[in-house]
């Protein structure tokens, strides 16, 4: 396996995700873990990563630079290949202007970090970076340049030392995979052991064993991928001691909780269907404060799911759906974030009812869930269905929520999904769907004056969700999606495009 220390790059996550596609198992740490722990992870590599600050800053991270004499394989990426630098007594210098974009690299040496590349050719690859090596430290010698950095890539004559001032981790470097691929297996001697099937097997083995015989797991069912994923997986270890719960909240869209049912009993999860609509929508009356709409519909999904999973005996575990990205303790600069808006899924319930969790998908990136949902048998509609928020339509009700305005939300929301598939756009962007305003303007159909509702439409492409771009959606898309929500759906007579990005906007409106 192969560490990768996160020194704040924007890019560290994709450093672990291309090791692992390469069927080898990649972790990330922060930078400031001990050296202990790192031995004590027994990698056969390591990668220290980019990142925003510069060597000579006073708080700047850095490492034991014990770390170089473990025998232990080293690549160092841009901010990495600086601090290594550094640290063995090179010089870098701060430079004020940044190199930015493609630049052209030559090879100057054979070495088996460029294995099945030519020395007779230039390649592509990415540079981001504002501090240069301007001389290499003792024992080092340059093995790639560019015009602009003579110490493009670098590495130790005797030790396994290298070091590359561009990154390869980026799609923008075409020779990038070659380059991680010859240091985990060339360099490091990784064998391919992470492969979905090995997981699944691994995992399902597990928590067969981790689960005794007399114990019970409870799980929430969204009906998204990674809910269905971590009840697959539990289910095929303990059969129907997995008891699934599937809340309508009185939120979904339309035709959403039959779907559900169907796909998952298809599945062979059956799960439990809890009808709560009512006890959600009167909460929610005269609610319009969105923090608060949130929290209650929060509260109230825990007091719901609660009181059913009382009606099991035996129930111990607390089966969730948490990813990879979300357990990483990175290096961040960024520091905590700003609560923006207070997301809800199953947060608070496992301390309440005093249940352990079992989170099956803690180790896996998004596209590794997919994969694994494939070989599982989920139907396509699952893998790629776009994200939709815990609290269902009730964020994209601007003002209270209403049975009527559901009513109107869900045959526009309704309309925008099928033009969006219908047009082949739905898979290619990040979300589409409606908004409700709680607005009214005036407007004619045939000789009558009307007085009706504004729906928004929201499409947005996004990679994380953390920034997102609203969608150049083709004109005559737009007007068919327009003139049918118009046409279709009694109480609008006004359709308006979401132009705004995020930041400073949000996806949801509320
Ligand atoms: P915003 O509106 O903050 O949304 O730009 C970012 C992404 O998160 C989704 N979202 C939620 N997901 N529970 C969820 O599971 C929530 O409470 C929630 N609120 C927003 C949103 O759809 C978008 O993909």
């Amino acid at each position: 396996k192969i560490l990768v220390l996160d020194f704040g790059s924007q890019t560290t996550q994709l450093i672990a995700r291309r090791i692992r596609e390469l069927s080898v198992y990649s972790e990330i740490k922060a930078c400031f873990v001990s050296l202990k722990e790192i031995k004590d992870f027994q990698p056969k590599g390591i990668i220290l990563s980019g990142g925003p600050a510069s060597v000579y800053d006073e708080d700047s991270p850095k490492v034991d630079p014990a770390l170089f004499d473990l025998g232990i394989p080293v690549l160092g990426i841009c901010y990495g290949a600086q601090l290594m630098s550094y640290l063995l007594g090179g010089r870098v210098e701060r430079s004020l202007k940044r190199e930015f974009g493609f630049a052209e690299i030559e090879l100057l040496k054979d070495s088996p970090f460029f294995k099945g590349l030519s020395l007779d050719q230039k390649y592509q690859v990415w540079m981001s970076h504002s501090d240069r090596v301007e001389a290499l430290p003792p024992g080092f010698v340059a093995i790639a340049r560019t015009n602009n950095s003579p110490y493009a890539a670098f590495t130790h004559e005797e030790k396994p030392l290298f070091a590359v001032q561009f990154h390869p981790e980026v799609v923008h470097t075409e020779i990038g995979k070659d380059l991680l691929r010859n240091f985990v297996f060339e360099i490091c001697g990784c064998s391919q052991t992470w492969t979905m099937p090995s997981f699944i097997e691994k995992t399902v083995e597990e928590i067969s064993i981790k689960i005794k015989p007399e114990e019970k797991v409870i799980c929430a069912l969204s009906g998204g991928i990674d809910s269905t994923v971590t009840a697959l997986l539990v289910h095929r270890a303990i059969g129907d001691r997995l008891i699934s719960v599937f809340v309508n909240n009185g939120l979904l869209r339309k035709g959403e909780a039959e779907e559900v049912l169907a796909l998952m009993e298809g599945l062979g999860l059956k799960p439990v269907y809890v009808d709560a609509s009512s006890l959600f929508l009167e909460r929610l009356k005269g609610v319009v404060d969105p923090e608060l709409k949130r929290k209650i519909i929060g509260e109230t999904f825990i007091e719901v799911f609660e009181k059913k999973a009382q009606e099991f005996k035996g129930v111990k575990y607390l089966a969730q759906g948490t990813l990879y990205p979300d357990v990483i303790e990175s290096c961040s600069f960024r520091g905590p974030s700003a609560r923006i808006k207070s997301h809800h899924n199953v947060g608070g319930l496992p301390e309440k009812m005093q249940l352990k969790l079992i989170e099956p998908l803690r180790e896996l990136f998004k596209d590794e869930v997919r994969k694994i949902a494939e070989l599982l048998g989920l139907p396509k509609k699952i893998i790629w269905r776009q994200p939709f928020p815990g609290p269902g339509l009730a964020v994209r009700i601007l003002g209270e929520v209403t049975t009527d305005k559901l009513a109107i939300l869900r045959e526009a929301d309704a309309i925008v999904i099928e033009e969006m598939l219908a047009s082949n756009w739905y898979y290619k962007v990040w979300q589409s769907f409606a908004v409700l305003l709680p607005v009214r303007t005036v407007g004619v159909m045939g000789d009558a004056r009307t007085y009706d509702y504004v729906i928004a439409i929201r499409v947005v492409e996004s990679q994380d969700a953390m920034t997102a771009d609203w969608v150049r959606l083709p004109y005559d898309l737009l007007a068919r999606i327009s003139n049918r929500i118009i046409n279709e759906v009694a109480g609008v007579n006004r359709v308006v495009y979401d132009i705004s990005s995020k930041p400073p906007a949000t996806i949801e409106w509320e």
